[in-house]
């Protein structure tokens, strides 16, 4: 699968690379660190997703969410990109870059998760711009609202991607996107 790639990524996995983000119609995702709106279905969608799999994020994602549930995702391993030197308590790793996130991922994939077949790309922005480029999969949950924020989804190409799947709800959509090759 690596092979098919963009290659200015250099790593490793056999695992679909998969970011997954909830967006609002005028590309928010977050506000003062935080998500500007209170979407409970989106909250339980993305713990179900996620669940048993890697999910990769930035350090400020990461330290909201210490601040909102005490500790890192439970029942995944979470990889943390910083450049700087964190301790994370056993279901969390740090990784310096990229591709380092990827092996780390591919690892713990393969070690804590019975092979899973999945990496989540969890955000924030400066996240989803890095990998975006390697990723196979979109995960959105389209927010039907326009709020303030401070953060946003980087533009992307829709026509390079076909839409799998939209289960629309009220006020948000449940959506996937794959890439076309
Ligand atoms: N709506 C959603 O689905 C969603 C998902 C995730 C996050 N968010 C929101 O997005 C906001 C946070 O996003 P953000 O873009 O500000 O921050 P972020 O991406 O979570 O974290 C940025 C930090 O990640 C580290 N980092 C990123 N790329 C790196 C790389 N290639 N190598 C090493 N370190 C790297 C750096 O940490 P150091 O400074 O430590 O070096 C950087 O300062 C919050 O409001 C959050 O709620 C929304």
């Amino acid at each position: 699968m690596s092979d098919t790639r963009d290659a200015t990524l250099a790593f490793e996995t056999d695992c679909e690379l998969v970011g997954i983000v909830a967006v609002a119609d005028n590309g928010v995702i977050g506000r003062d660190g935080d998500m500007p709106w209170h979407v409970p279905a989106d909250l339980q969608h993305f713990k179900e997703t996620t669940m048993n799999h890697p999910v990769i994020m930035g350090r400020v994602t990461y330290e909201g969410i210490l601040e909102t549930l005490g500790e890192p995702l439970p029942g995944r391993t979470t990889v943390v990109l910083t450049s700087r030197d964190l301790e994370t308590p056993d279901n969390a790793v740090v990784a310096n870059g990229l591709e380092e996130a990827v092996d780390r991922a591919d690892t713990a994939a393969q070690e804590h998760h019975g092979d899973a077949d999945r990496i989540f790309i969890a955000g924030g922005a400066t996240v989803y711009e890095g990998f975006f480029p390697v990723l196979d999969r979109l995960v959105v949950t389209e927010v039907h609202d326009e709020p303030d924020g401070d953060t946003f989804f980087p533009a992307w190409d829709r026509g390079s991607w076909r839409e799998a799947s939209r289960d629309e709800h009220d006020g948000f959509a449940f959506v996937e996107y794959v890439r076309e090759r």
